[in-house]
């Protein structure tokens, strides 16, 4: 019997790469449940154009109790990745994040709690983001977790981390599953909050679950028209359409890139491996990439006359650094990432290309309401 897989958020990024996975490659029957987010999908009510065919596509929304019980109920496994996703957007849009991706998984962990079902395994993705900082070393005072940057700090433009204990400059190290929690958005608080309450169900009713933290994950099929993900997408369609990446802070803030179709090994692997069960794994490449990189690989790319602007301007909530330490889900579940960051950004650049009308630039409007809510300083 084929296995049948209920898919939250399945029309987005990440959800449709595994969709397709999981039909080509693992003969999955899969359900997509997705609202289609007008930020993410334009305003449109049938499934985009690169949803597999085979898939059978549901609009709605995981706070439909009764919409998602009936799809739950046709189910053996469910992959929960529908979510908002904008973290500077999560300051002001509150309420909106906190409905959407906190009681959106209330909702899903009280059907599996309280409906008779065959769900079996459940994974969810969360985020790098509910490390904040993550982990630093102090040459004096050894591992240390500091806290976000103070306003202080940054007015003065200096930039890198301070020791929380001695306030010397300290050093980023990989951060791993048990780094503390420190979530610094109403994001990564909604992505802590639904890992928890997915790990505490999945024990009570004997549903094995895993949660995936992704870290800053890149490929086609990413959303172009939402200015608040994605700094590859951003830079990609700002220097397609003739204008330079606008850089904050000084552009030696790192990330780890993990490119979409890894994530989906990842995903693969926590469906299949017993390993996997009731655990956390980081999912990156444990490689820094400093954003600066990121503009300069770009520009060179698409049109090196168009140099990066440096504003000196900084996000309030960014984080400085965070680099994924891959040690368990390499041990555990066998995790090799494959493709390498200069290779797989080719793979956006020809998605930005392909998609003509979703190519507006509304990261200026996007930079305008932040710094009218005062976020961008
Ligand atoms: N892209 C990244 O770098 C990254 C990093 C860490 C974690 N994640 C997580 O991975 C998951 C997928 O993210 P993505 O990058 O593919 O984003 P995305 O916006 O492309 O996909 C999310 C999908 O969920 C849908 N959705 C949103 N709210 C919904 C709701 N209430 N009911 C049903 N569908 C809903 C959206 O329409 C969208 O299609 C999210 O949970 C996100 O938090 C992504
Ligand atoms: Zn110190």
């Amino acid at each position: 019997m084929k296995k049948r897989i209920l898919v939250t958020g399945g029309a987005g990024f990440i959800g449709s790469h595994l969709v397709d996975t999981l039909i080509e490659e693992k003969e999955c029957n899969v359900i997509v449940f997705d609202s289609l987010e007008e930020q993410v999908h334009g305003k449109r009510t049938k499934a985009p154009s690169y949803l597999n065919e085979k898939a059978e596509f549901i609009l709605g929304s995981v706070s439909d109790y009764n919409k998602l019980e009936e799809l739950i109920k046709r189910s053996d496994i469910v992959f929960h990745l529908a979510a908002k996703v904008g973290v500077g957007q999560s300051m002001y849009q509150v309420k909106d994040y906190i409905e959407n991706n906190i009681l959106g998984t209330a909702n899903l962990l009280d059907i599996l709690a309280n409906s008779e079902h065959d769900i079996k395994k459940l994974i969810v993705a969360s985020s790098n983001t509910v490390y904040g900082e993550g982990k630093y070393s102090c040459d004096d005072c050894g591992i240390v977790f500091p806290k976000l940057r103070t306003m202080d700090q940054l007015k003065t433009k200096e930039w890198e981390l301070l020791c929380p204990k001695c306030g010397k400059k300290v050093e980023p190290l990989l951060s791993n599953e048990t780094t503390p929690f420190d979530p610094s958005s109403i994001y990564a608080f909604s992505k802590q909050a639904q890992e928890q309450s997915s790990l505490l169900i999945g024990e009570t009713y004997g549903i094995k679950t895993t949660i995936l933290r992704f870290f800053l994950v890149y490929g086609s099929r990413q959303a172009l028209s939402n200015p608040y993900t994605g700094v590859c997408a951003i830079f990609g369609t700002r220097l397609l359409s003739g204008k330079p990446p606008i850089i904050f802070e000084d552009g030696h803030q790192t990330r780890d890139f993990v490119n979409v179709q890894d994530v989906c090994q990842a995903l693969i692997l926590a469906m299949e491996k017993n390993a996997a069960n009731g655990e956390i794994f980081n999912v990156g490449t444990g490689i820094p990439i400093t954003i600066k990189d990121v503009a300069e690989i770009l520009s060179e790319k698409i049109n090196p006359d168009l140099k990066p602007i440096y504003n000196q301007q900084y996000r309030v909530g960014d984080i400085r650094h965070c680099i994924a330490d891959i040690s368990r889900i390499k041990v555990k579940l066998g995790f090799r990432p494959t493709i390498p960051f200069k290779e797989g950004i080719d793979e956006v650049l020809n998605w930005i290309q392909s998609s003509a009308n979703n190519f507006q630039d509304n990261f200026t409007k996007a930079i305008d309401i932040l710094k009218d809510k005062g976020l961008l300083k």
